[in-house]
C-alpha cells in the first residue's frame, strides 16, 4: 500500500433482528467475511452480548414496528454507509385467522410494512427477508 493511503473501510451490513435466530447467525456470518455490522432490534441486552462477540459491530435499539425512522437517523449519527440490508425482523403467528388476537396481527403488519417502508434503499441497499 502506498505511503499515506488509508485501508479502506470495511463494508457495513445493516442486520433487522439481529438479536436471534437467524438475524443472529446472519450477523456472524457477515462479520466472519469482514463487514462492519449494525446491529437492531429491541431487546439490547442479546444484542450487546452479539456486538461483544463480533470485532467491528455497532448497537441499535429500536422497535421497528413504531419507530423504523430512528434506525436510519443512528447509523446516520453514527457515521456509517450502509452497504448491504438484512431487514430479517420479524415475527409468525400460527391459526385460524379470525381466532388469532387481533393487535398482534396488526403489530405484524405494522412491523413488515413499516420496516420496508422506512429501510428501503436510501442508497443501494439489497433486502433479503421472507415474506412471512
Ligand atoms: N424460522 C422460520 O422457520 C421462519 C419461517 C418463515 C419466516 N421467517 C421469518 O424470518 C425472520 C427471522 O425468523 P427467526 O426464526 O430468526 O425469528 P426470531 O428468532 O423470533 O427472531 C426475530 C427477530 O425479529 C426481531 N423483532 C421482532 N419484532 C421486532 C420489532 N418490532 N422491532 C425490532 N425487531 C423486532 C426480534 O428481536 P427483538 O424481539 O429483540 O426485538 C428478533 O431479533 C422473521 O421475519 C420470521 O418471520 C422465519
Amino acid at each position: 500500500m502506498l505511503r499515506g493511503m488509508r485501508p479502506p473501510e470495511p463494508p457495513v451490513a445493516l442486520v433487522t433482528g439481529a438479536s436471534s435466530g437467524i438475524g443472529t447467525e446472519f450477523a456472524r456470518a457477515l462479520a466472519k467475511r469482514g463487514h462492519q455490522v449494525v446491529l437492531v432490534a429491541r431487546r439490547r441486552d442479546r444484542l450487546d452480548e452479539l456486538a461483544q462477540e463480533l470485532e467491528a459491530a455497532h448497537v441499535v435499539e429500536c422497535d421497528l414496528a413504531a419507530e423504523p425512522q430512528a434506525v436510519v437517523r443512528k447509523v446516520e449519527e453514527l457515521g456509517l454507509t450502509v452497504d448491504l440490508l438484512v431487514n430479517n425482523a420479524g415475527f409468525g403467528t400460527w391459526g385460524r385467522f379470525w381466532e388469532l388476537a387481533p393487535e398482534q396481527e396488526a403489530q405484524q403488519v405494522r412491523l413488515l410494512v413499516r420496516k420496508n417502508v422506512q429501510l428501503r434503499g436510501r442508497r443501494k441497499w439489497l433486502t433479503a427477508q421472507s415474506a412471512t
